[in-house]
């Protein structure tokens, strides 16, 4: 039998507290108007004192453990994305594994900034093909406001907290169709958080320090240039027409990088999954809450072709291109 990795099931979790454009103006000089024109972000939710990227996983996970009807000791690797671990060891995969009682498999984090759930989807799917694992959680959770220069008007309107989840399984049906991940390090200056523990920092960056720092309008340009090529990479190595993609679900950064995403799919923003009004940037978890939502909500159906993307932080992106 050829072993092709599906869906089995999706989760998603988002704290309680949200902050809105109006809030963030107390905080820093800008205005509603400027974020929601700008950026398609109305509010964003943030996370509580006790939270931390394991619990908000373990609810995510708990959801798509319940949605594919599995019981949890069935899954043997847990791939978590997340640039918010609660410790720098043992992984947040561990303490995830251990949360939901599962003693048997491997946990590993991987590190892919906003890329990291296409990231984690292409390791799960290299896996479940290779016969290496059969069933496969994969987490993107985020806290991002612990990270955030909230002194910062260029990078604290953008994120928000949050996980997603999403299980896969081996399968003699077509599910994940291909997977197309990339990295290029060139450009650390543009984006980047630095390891306040570990970063031997130059005085001149101390200020920003474990925070996150972006020259936004120079990501913003690579960022529509590389999606646009990964769209034509995706279509290409599957031999298909644009016509065949019935929804783009993109890593939500900008509405306007997802427009142009869109556009480039000649595709109406009707087909297009974006929560990013509601939810803002949630790195690693923006591509698994909108897809675990737009299933939910009934939009993406059994047996439809979706175009996952991401870009991010490293710089690195990637696509992943699924028949539900
Ligand atoms: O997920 C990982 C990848 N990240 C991204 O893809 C983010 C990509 N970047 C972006 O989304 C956009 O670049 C931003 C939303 C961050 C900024 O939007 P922009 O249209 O690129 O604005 P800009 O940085 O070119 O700034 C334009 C003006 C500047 O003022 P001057 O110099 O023209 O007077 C900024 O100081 O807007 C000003 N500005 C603001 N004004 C009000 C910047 N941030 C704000 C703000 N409120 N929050």
């Amino acid at each position: 039998m050829i072993r092709h990795t599906k869906i089995i099931g999706t989760g998603g979790y988002l704290p309680e507290t949200t902050y809105s454009n109006e809030h963030i103006s107390t905080l820093v000089d800008t205005s509603d108007e400027w974020i929601f024109e700008r950026t398609g972000i109305k509010s964003r939710h943030i996370a509580a004192a006790h939270e931390s990227a394991a619990s908000m996983a373990e609810t995510a996970a708990r959801q798509a453990i319940a949605a594919a009807e599995i019981d949890a000791s069935q899954i043997d690797l847990i791939i978590v994305a997340t640039g918010t671990p609660d410790n720098v060891y043992p992984s947040t995969a561990c303490l995830l594994q251990h949360r939901l009682g599962i003693k048997t498999g491997v946990a590993f984090d991987i590190q892919a900034a906003c890329s990291g759930a296409i990231f984690a989807l292409s390791i799960a799917d290299q896996y479940i093909k290779s016969g290496m694992a059969n069933t496969v959680l994969i987490i993107g959770s985020e806290l991002c406001s612990r990270i955030v220069d909230w002194t910062d008007r260029g990078t604290c309107i953008l994120f928000g907290d949050g996980a997603g989840a999403m299980l896969l399984t081996a399968s003699a049906e077509a599910g994940v169709l291909s997977t197309h991940i990339h990295s290029n390090g060139e450009f650390e200056n543009l984006l980047y958080c630095s390891n306040p523990q570990a970063a031997a920092e130059a005085p001149e960056n101390a200020a920003n320090s474990g925070c996150i720092t972006m020259r936004g309008n120079e990501v913003f340009k690579v960022a529509v240039n590389t999606l646009e090529r990964i769209v034509d990479e995706t279509l290409e190595a599957n031999g298909l027409e644009k016509t065949a993609i019935d929804w783009l679900v993109p890593h939500q950064a900008n509405i306007r990088i997802i427009a142009a995403t869109a556009k480039k799919l000649k595709m109406p923003m009707e087909q297009v999954v974006v929560t990013l009004e509601t939810q803002g940037n949630t790195s690693s978890a923006s591509v698994l809450l909108a897809f675990n939502e737009a299933v939910r909500d009934g939009r993406i159906q059994r047996g439809q072709v979706v175009l996952m993307e991401a870009f991010g932080a490293g710089f690195t992106w990637g696509s992943a291109l699924i028949k539900y």
